[in-house]
């Protein structure tokens, strides 16, 4: 390369691309004119962006775990931005909706409304450790304005503006969100990003950069070091924030991390904020996903799933200590303290305790990465396969010694399963990742992963493997 030359765009990091032939000959196949005119329209209107515009199918209906599109065809969502943990229209997420809107529909800031103040109460019992005790908690409308709430929560508590986050994260699509996220995709070309953002490579045992194709066991948390060495190099970060498990790749941390990670916050007087806005409220088998990791952090994110799949709803959970800037506006949401909202998520709460939801999240997840695990003995395209909870991933590879990821063949098996009448989306280029609804049932769940297995055999005869 020529001194001064740009390198090559990055691929996309995340999700399937827009304009590949294989979605035009999906396309070709499967939509009726009706669609077709919808996509166009849509097209016309809406600026053109990576992952969105322009769409790959309609939709003309979302109810428990499956969407209908335009053509009248059904499929088992197992995506669902990740917000579905009780379907779609679950119908006690929709009364308590439809109630609260004939009784207040919005709040104005500066009056309190008794869903939002009972939603505060229960979010401040989620926080880990004491039950909750003292928490404080702040209402926001989405994932991205949550985390933002929490950097800017972190500079007032610490004085510091530095943080410390990891490549290939997300914590959301804005300015201060992309930042300390380290998704090309989303970075390239907005810069300057926030100053003070350093980035380390993530825990991710199945493709480690500091110890590559080695053992988690016997390294001696190399990727936890690499921290603690930026920390104390730095020597002023007033925050570490990531997901507890990369919600997308379902990268699970190695043993140990988080306490170690927990530790050098400690040591170097900064906070520890997880980002639980994709794998909060029984996604991964507890509520939330820290829970697993023996950690206690100082500031947490929820969103997603928390509006019941309804209403965009967020939410910031902090120590009690950390209620310090009342004479500051960290949060000024015009739909802050939604009614509507509120009450969509008070009835997932009940949803999610009454039918047991994270239990069954526990017991479902655990049957399916069990399945799943029996497709690497017979498809030597799968690599790896993780899960926690109903959070799962299938990782392909062109080659299993080398780790190869093999994107073509991911996108292949995605239109394969979608033709059969399962969505999911790809991850990083070559996982699947499969997050059905925690309602699910069991026959669905059962022939969503036959699906699979079909899906990997044909690419697989495909590519005469
Ligand atoms: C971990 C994480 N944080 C933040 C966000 C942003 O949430 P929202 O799209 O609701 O703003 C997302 C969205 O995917 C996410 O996965």
């Amino acid at each position: 390369m020529r001194l001064g030359q740009k390198p090559a765009t990055p691929e996309p990091a995340e999700g399937d691309a827009n304009a590949s032939p294989r979605r035009a000959a999906w396309q070709a196949a499967n939509l009726g004119p009706e669609a077709r005119a919808l996509l166009a329209a849509d097209e016309a209107v809406f600026l053109r962006q990576s992952l969105s515009t322009p769409c790959l199918n309609t939709l003309a209906g979302a109810a428990g775990s499956h969407l209908t599109d335009l053509d009248g065809r059904r499929y088992l969502d197992f995506h669902g931005n990740s917000l579905h943990q009780v379907g779609y229209g679950h119908p006690r997420v929709v009364a308590a909706v439809k109630a609260q809107l004939d009784a207040l529909p919005f709040c104005p800031r500066r009056y309190a409304n008794r869903p939002a103040a009972e939603l505060g109460r229960r979010l401040a019992g989620l926080f880990p450790g004491d039950g909750g005790s003292g928490a404080k908690v702040l209402l926001t409308p989405g994932g991205t304005t949550a985390v933002g709430l929490a950097l800017k929560l972190a500079r007032q508590a610490t004085g510091r503006f530095k943080t410390l986050s990891f490549w290939d994260s997300f914590h959301g699509a804005s300015l201060d969100a992309i930042s300390i996220g380290g998704e090309a995709l989303f970075r390239s070309g907005s810069g300057p990003l926030l100053p003070g953002a350093s980035l380390v490579p993530p825990p991710e045992p199945y493709r480690c950069r500091l110890n590559p194709g080695g053992d988690c066991a016997a390294c001696g948390l190399r990727c936890a070091e690499f921290i603690a060495y930026v920390m104390e190099h730095e020597g002023d970060v007033g925050a570490i924030i990531a997901e507890p498990v990369r919600a997308t790749a379902v990268h699970l941390p190695p043993p140990g991390f988080w306490p170690r990670v927990r530790e050098i916050c400690d040591r170097h007087g900064a906070l520890l904020i997880f980002d639980e806005t994709a794998v909060c409220l029984g996604r991964t088998g507890e509520m939330l996903a820290c829970e697993h990791f023996g950690a206690r952090p100082d500031i947490i994110t929820l969103g997603k799933g928390l509006g019941g799949g309804i209403f965009p709803l967020a939410a910031v959970l902090a120590r009690p200590e950390l209620d310090l800037a009342p004479d500051r506006a960290l949060g000024h949401y015009t739909h802050e303290k939604s009614p509507v909202g509120a009450a969509a998520a008070l009835a997932t709460l009940d949803v999610l305790a009454d039918e047991g939801l994270v239990e069954r999240s526990r017991r479902l997840g655990a049957e399916a990465l069990a399945r799943l695990a029996a497709m690497t003995l017979s498809h030597p395209l799968v690599g790896q396969v993780r899960g926690l909870g109903l959070a799962l991933a299938v990782e392909l590879v062109t080659d299993r010694a080398t780790r190869t990821p093999a994107t073509d063949a991911a996108e292949a098996v995605m239109y394969a399963c979608l033709t059969r009448g399962l969505s999911f989306k790809v991850s990083h280029g070559n996982i699947l990742t499969l997050t059905p609804p925690l309602t699910i049932a069991e026959a669905d769940l059962a022939s969503a992963l036959n699906i699979v297995d079909a899906a990997l055999a044909e690419v697989e005869a495909s590519l005469g493997r």
